[in-house]
């Protein structure tokens, strides 16, 4: 059987989705492609666990031309972080030269060309290449990780973030289900919709500090942001987050996207994993 390629397979900081998809699917007897952005100690995990394991680099296509040979189905990923839509391009090109049948791409609940954030609205451009390359995308519409918060509690202590609020509420999710979902789709034989709106758990954000244990603390949005450069060291990140939390602070009480649908169970077999499970751990 050939193998499913899996990118982001190392795992990060954000979600950990492509580490997770590859243990589901080498769970589930598939062999997997593994490709990592450097040879690492997470790269040597991997090749343990039984994944064929490529290094390169998702912005270069001489590296992501020869991972899609020989592959019919694909996870990919891209983290939050300069180059998505570089890297996107590459991605579809090479699956479309291979005549790849499914794509499970990472993006995020309110992907739109007028997403409240600049890398939302690279989202959308990125499902766009994908769909025009025809290799079967399916955008996986994820609300906020779980994993998100916790960043910020483990460098506070808090939940300190520019939300306004305690009644302000979010779209969550853990990054298991997000993974549980890209895997279940990779495997299923059948026709899956095109795009698929993710969330585990709508919360205020109080709510949420409450079940992490913490307390929830309004921060100026300029202070949140000199914070988040050292918390991030990344500015893609810090831009598009420092738009998020004005978004959902904007937003306040709720939006059409806020439901929890059927979708997570329909992919993994199990109701979503809340936050207060997530946190238990
Ligand atoms: N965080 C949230 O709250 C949230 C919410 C909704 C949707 N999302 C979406 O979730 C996705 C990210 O989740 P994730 O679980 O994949 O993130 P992650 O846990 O940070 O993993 C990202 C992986 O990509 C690899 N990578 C980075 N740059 C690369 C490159 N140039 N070439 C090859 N590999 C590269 C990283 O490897 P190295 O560590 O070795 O660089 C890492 O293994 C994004 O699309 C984001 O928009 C996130």
């Amino acid at each position: 059987m050939e193998p499913i390629l899996v990118t982001g397979a190392a795992g990060g900081q954000q979600g950990s989705t492509g580490r997770r998809v590859v243990e589901t699917l080498l769970r589930a007897d598939r062999p997997v492609r593994a490709f990592v952005h450097s040879d690492d100690a997470r790269a040597a995990e991997l090749k343990d666990l039984g994944a064929e394991v490529v290094v390169g680099d998702l912005r270069e296509i001489t590296t992501v031309l020869p991972a899609v040979q020989g592959v019919r189905r694909a996870y990919f990923t891209y983290p939050v972080t300069a180059g998505m839509l570089d890297a996107t391009a590459a991605f579809a090109a090479a699956a479309h030269q291979e005549s790849l049948e499914r794509v499970v791409a990472v993006s995020q609940l309110g992907s739109d060309p007028h997403a409240g954030t600049p890398h939302m609205r690279r989202h959308w451009v990125a499902e766009q290449v994908l769909d025009r390359a025809q290799i079967g995308a399916v955008h996986l519409r994820a609300a906020v990780f779980f994993e998100n918060l916790r960043v910020v509690i483990d460098h506070s202590g808090e939940l300190a973030l520019p939300l306004g609020s305690p009644d302000t509420v979010l779209p969550l999710i853990a990054g298991a289900d997000v993974a549980g979902v890209g895997a279940g789709v990779l495997l299923d034989p059948g026709e899956v919709e095109p795009v698929l709106w993710l969330a585990g758990e709508i919360r205020t954000v109080g709510e949420a500090a409450e079940a992490f244990g913490v307390r929830y603390v309004d921060v100026d949005p300029d202070e949140w942001k000199r914070t988040a450069i050292s918390l991030y060291r990344d500015e893609v990140a810090v831009e598009h987050l420092s738009h998020l939390w004005k978004m959902f602070s904007d937003i306040g009480s709720g939006h059409q996207l806020y439901q929890v649908t059927d979708t997570i169970e329909r992919f993994t077999g199990r109701p979503p994993i809340t936050l207060r499970e997530f946190v238990a751990g």
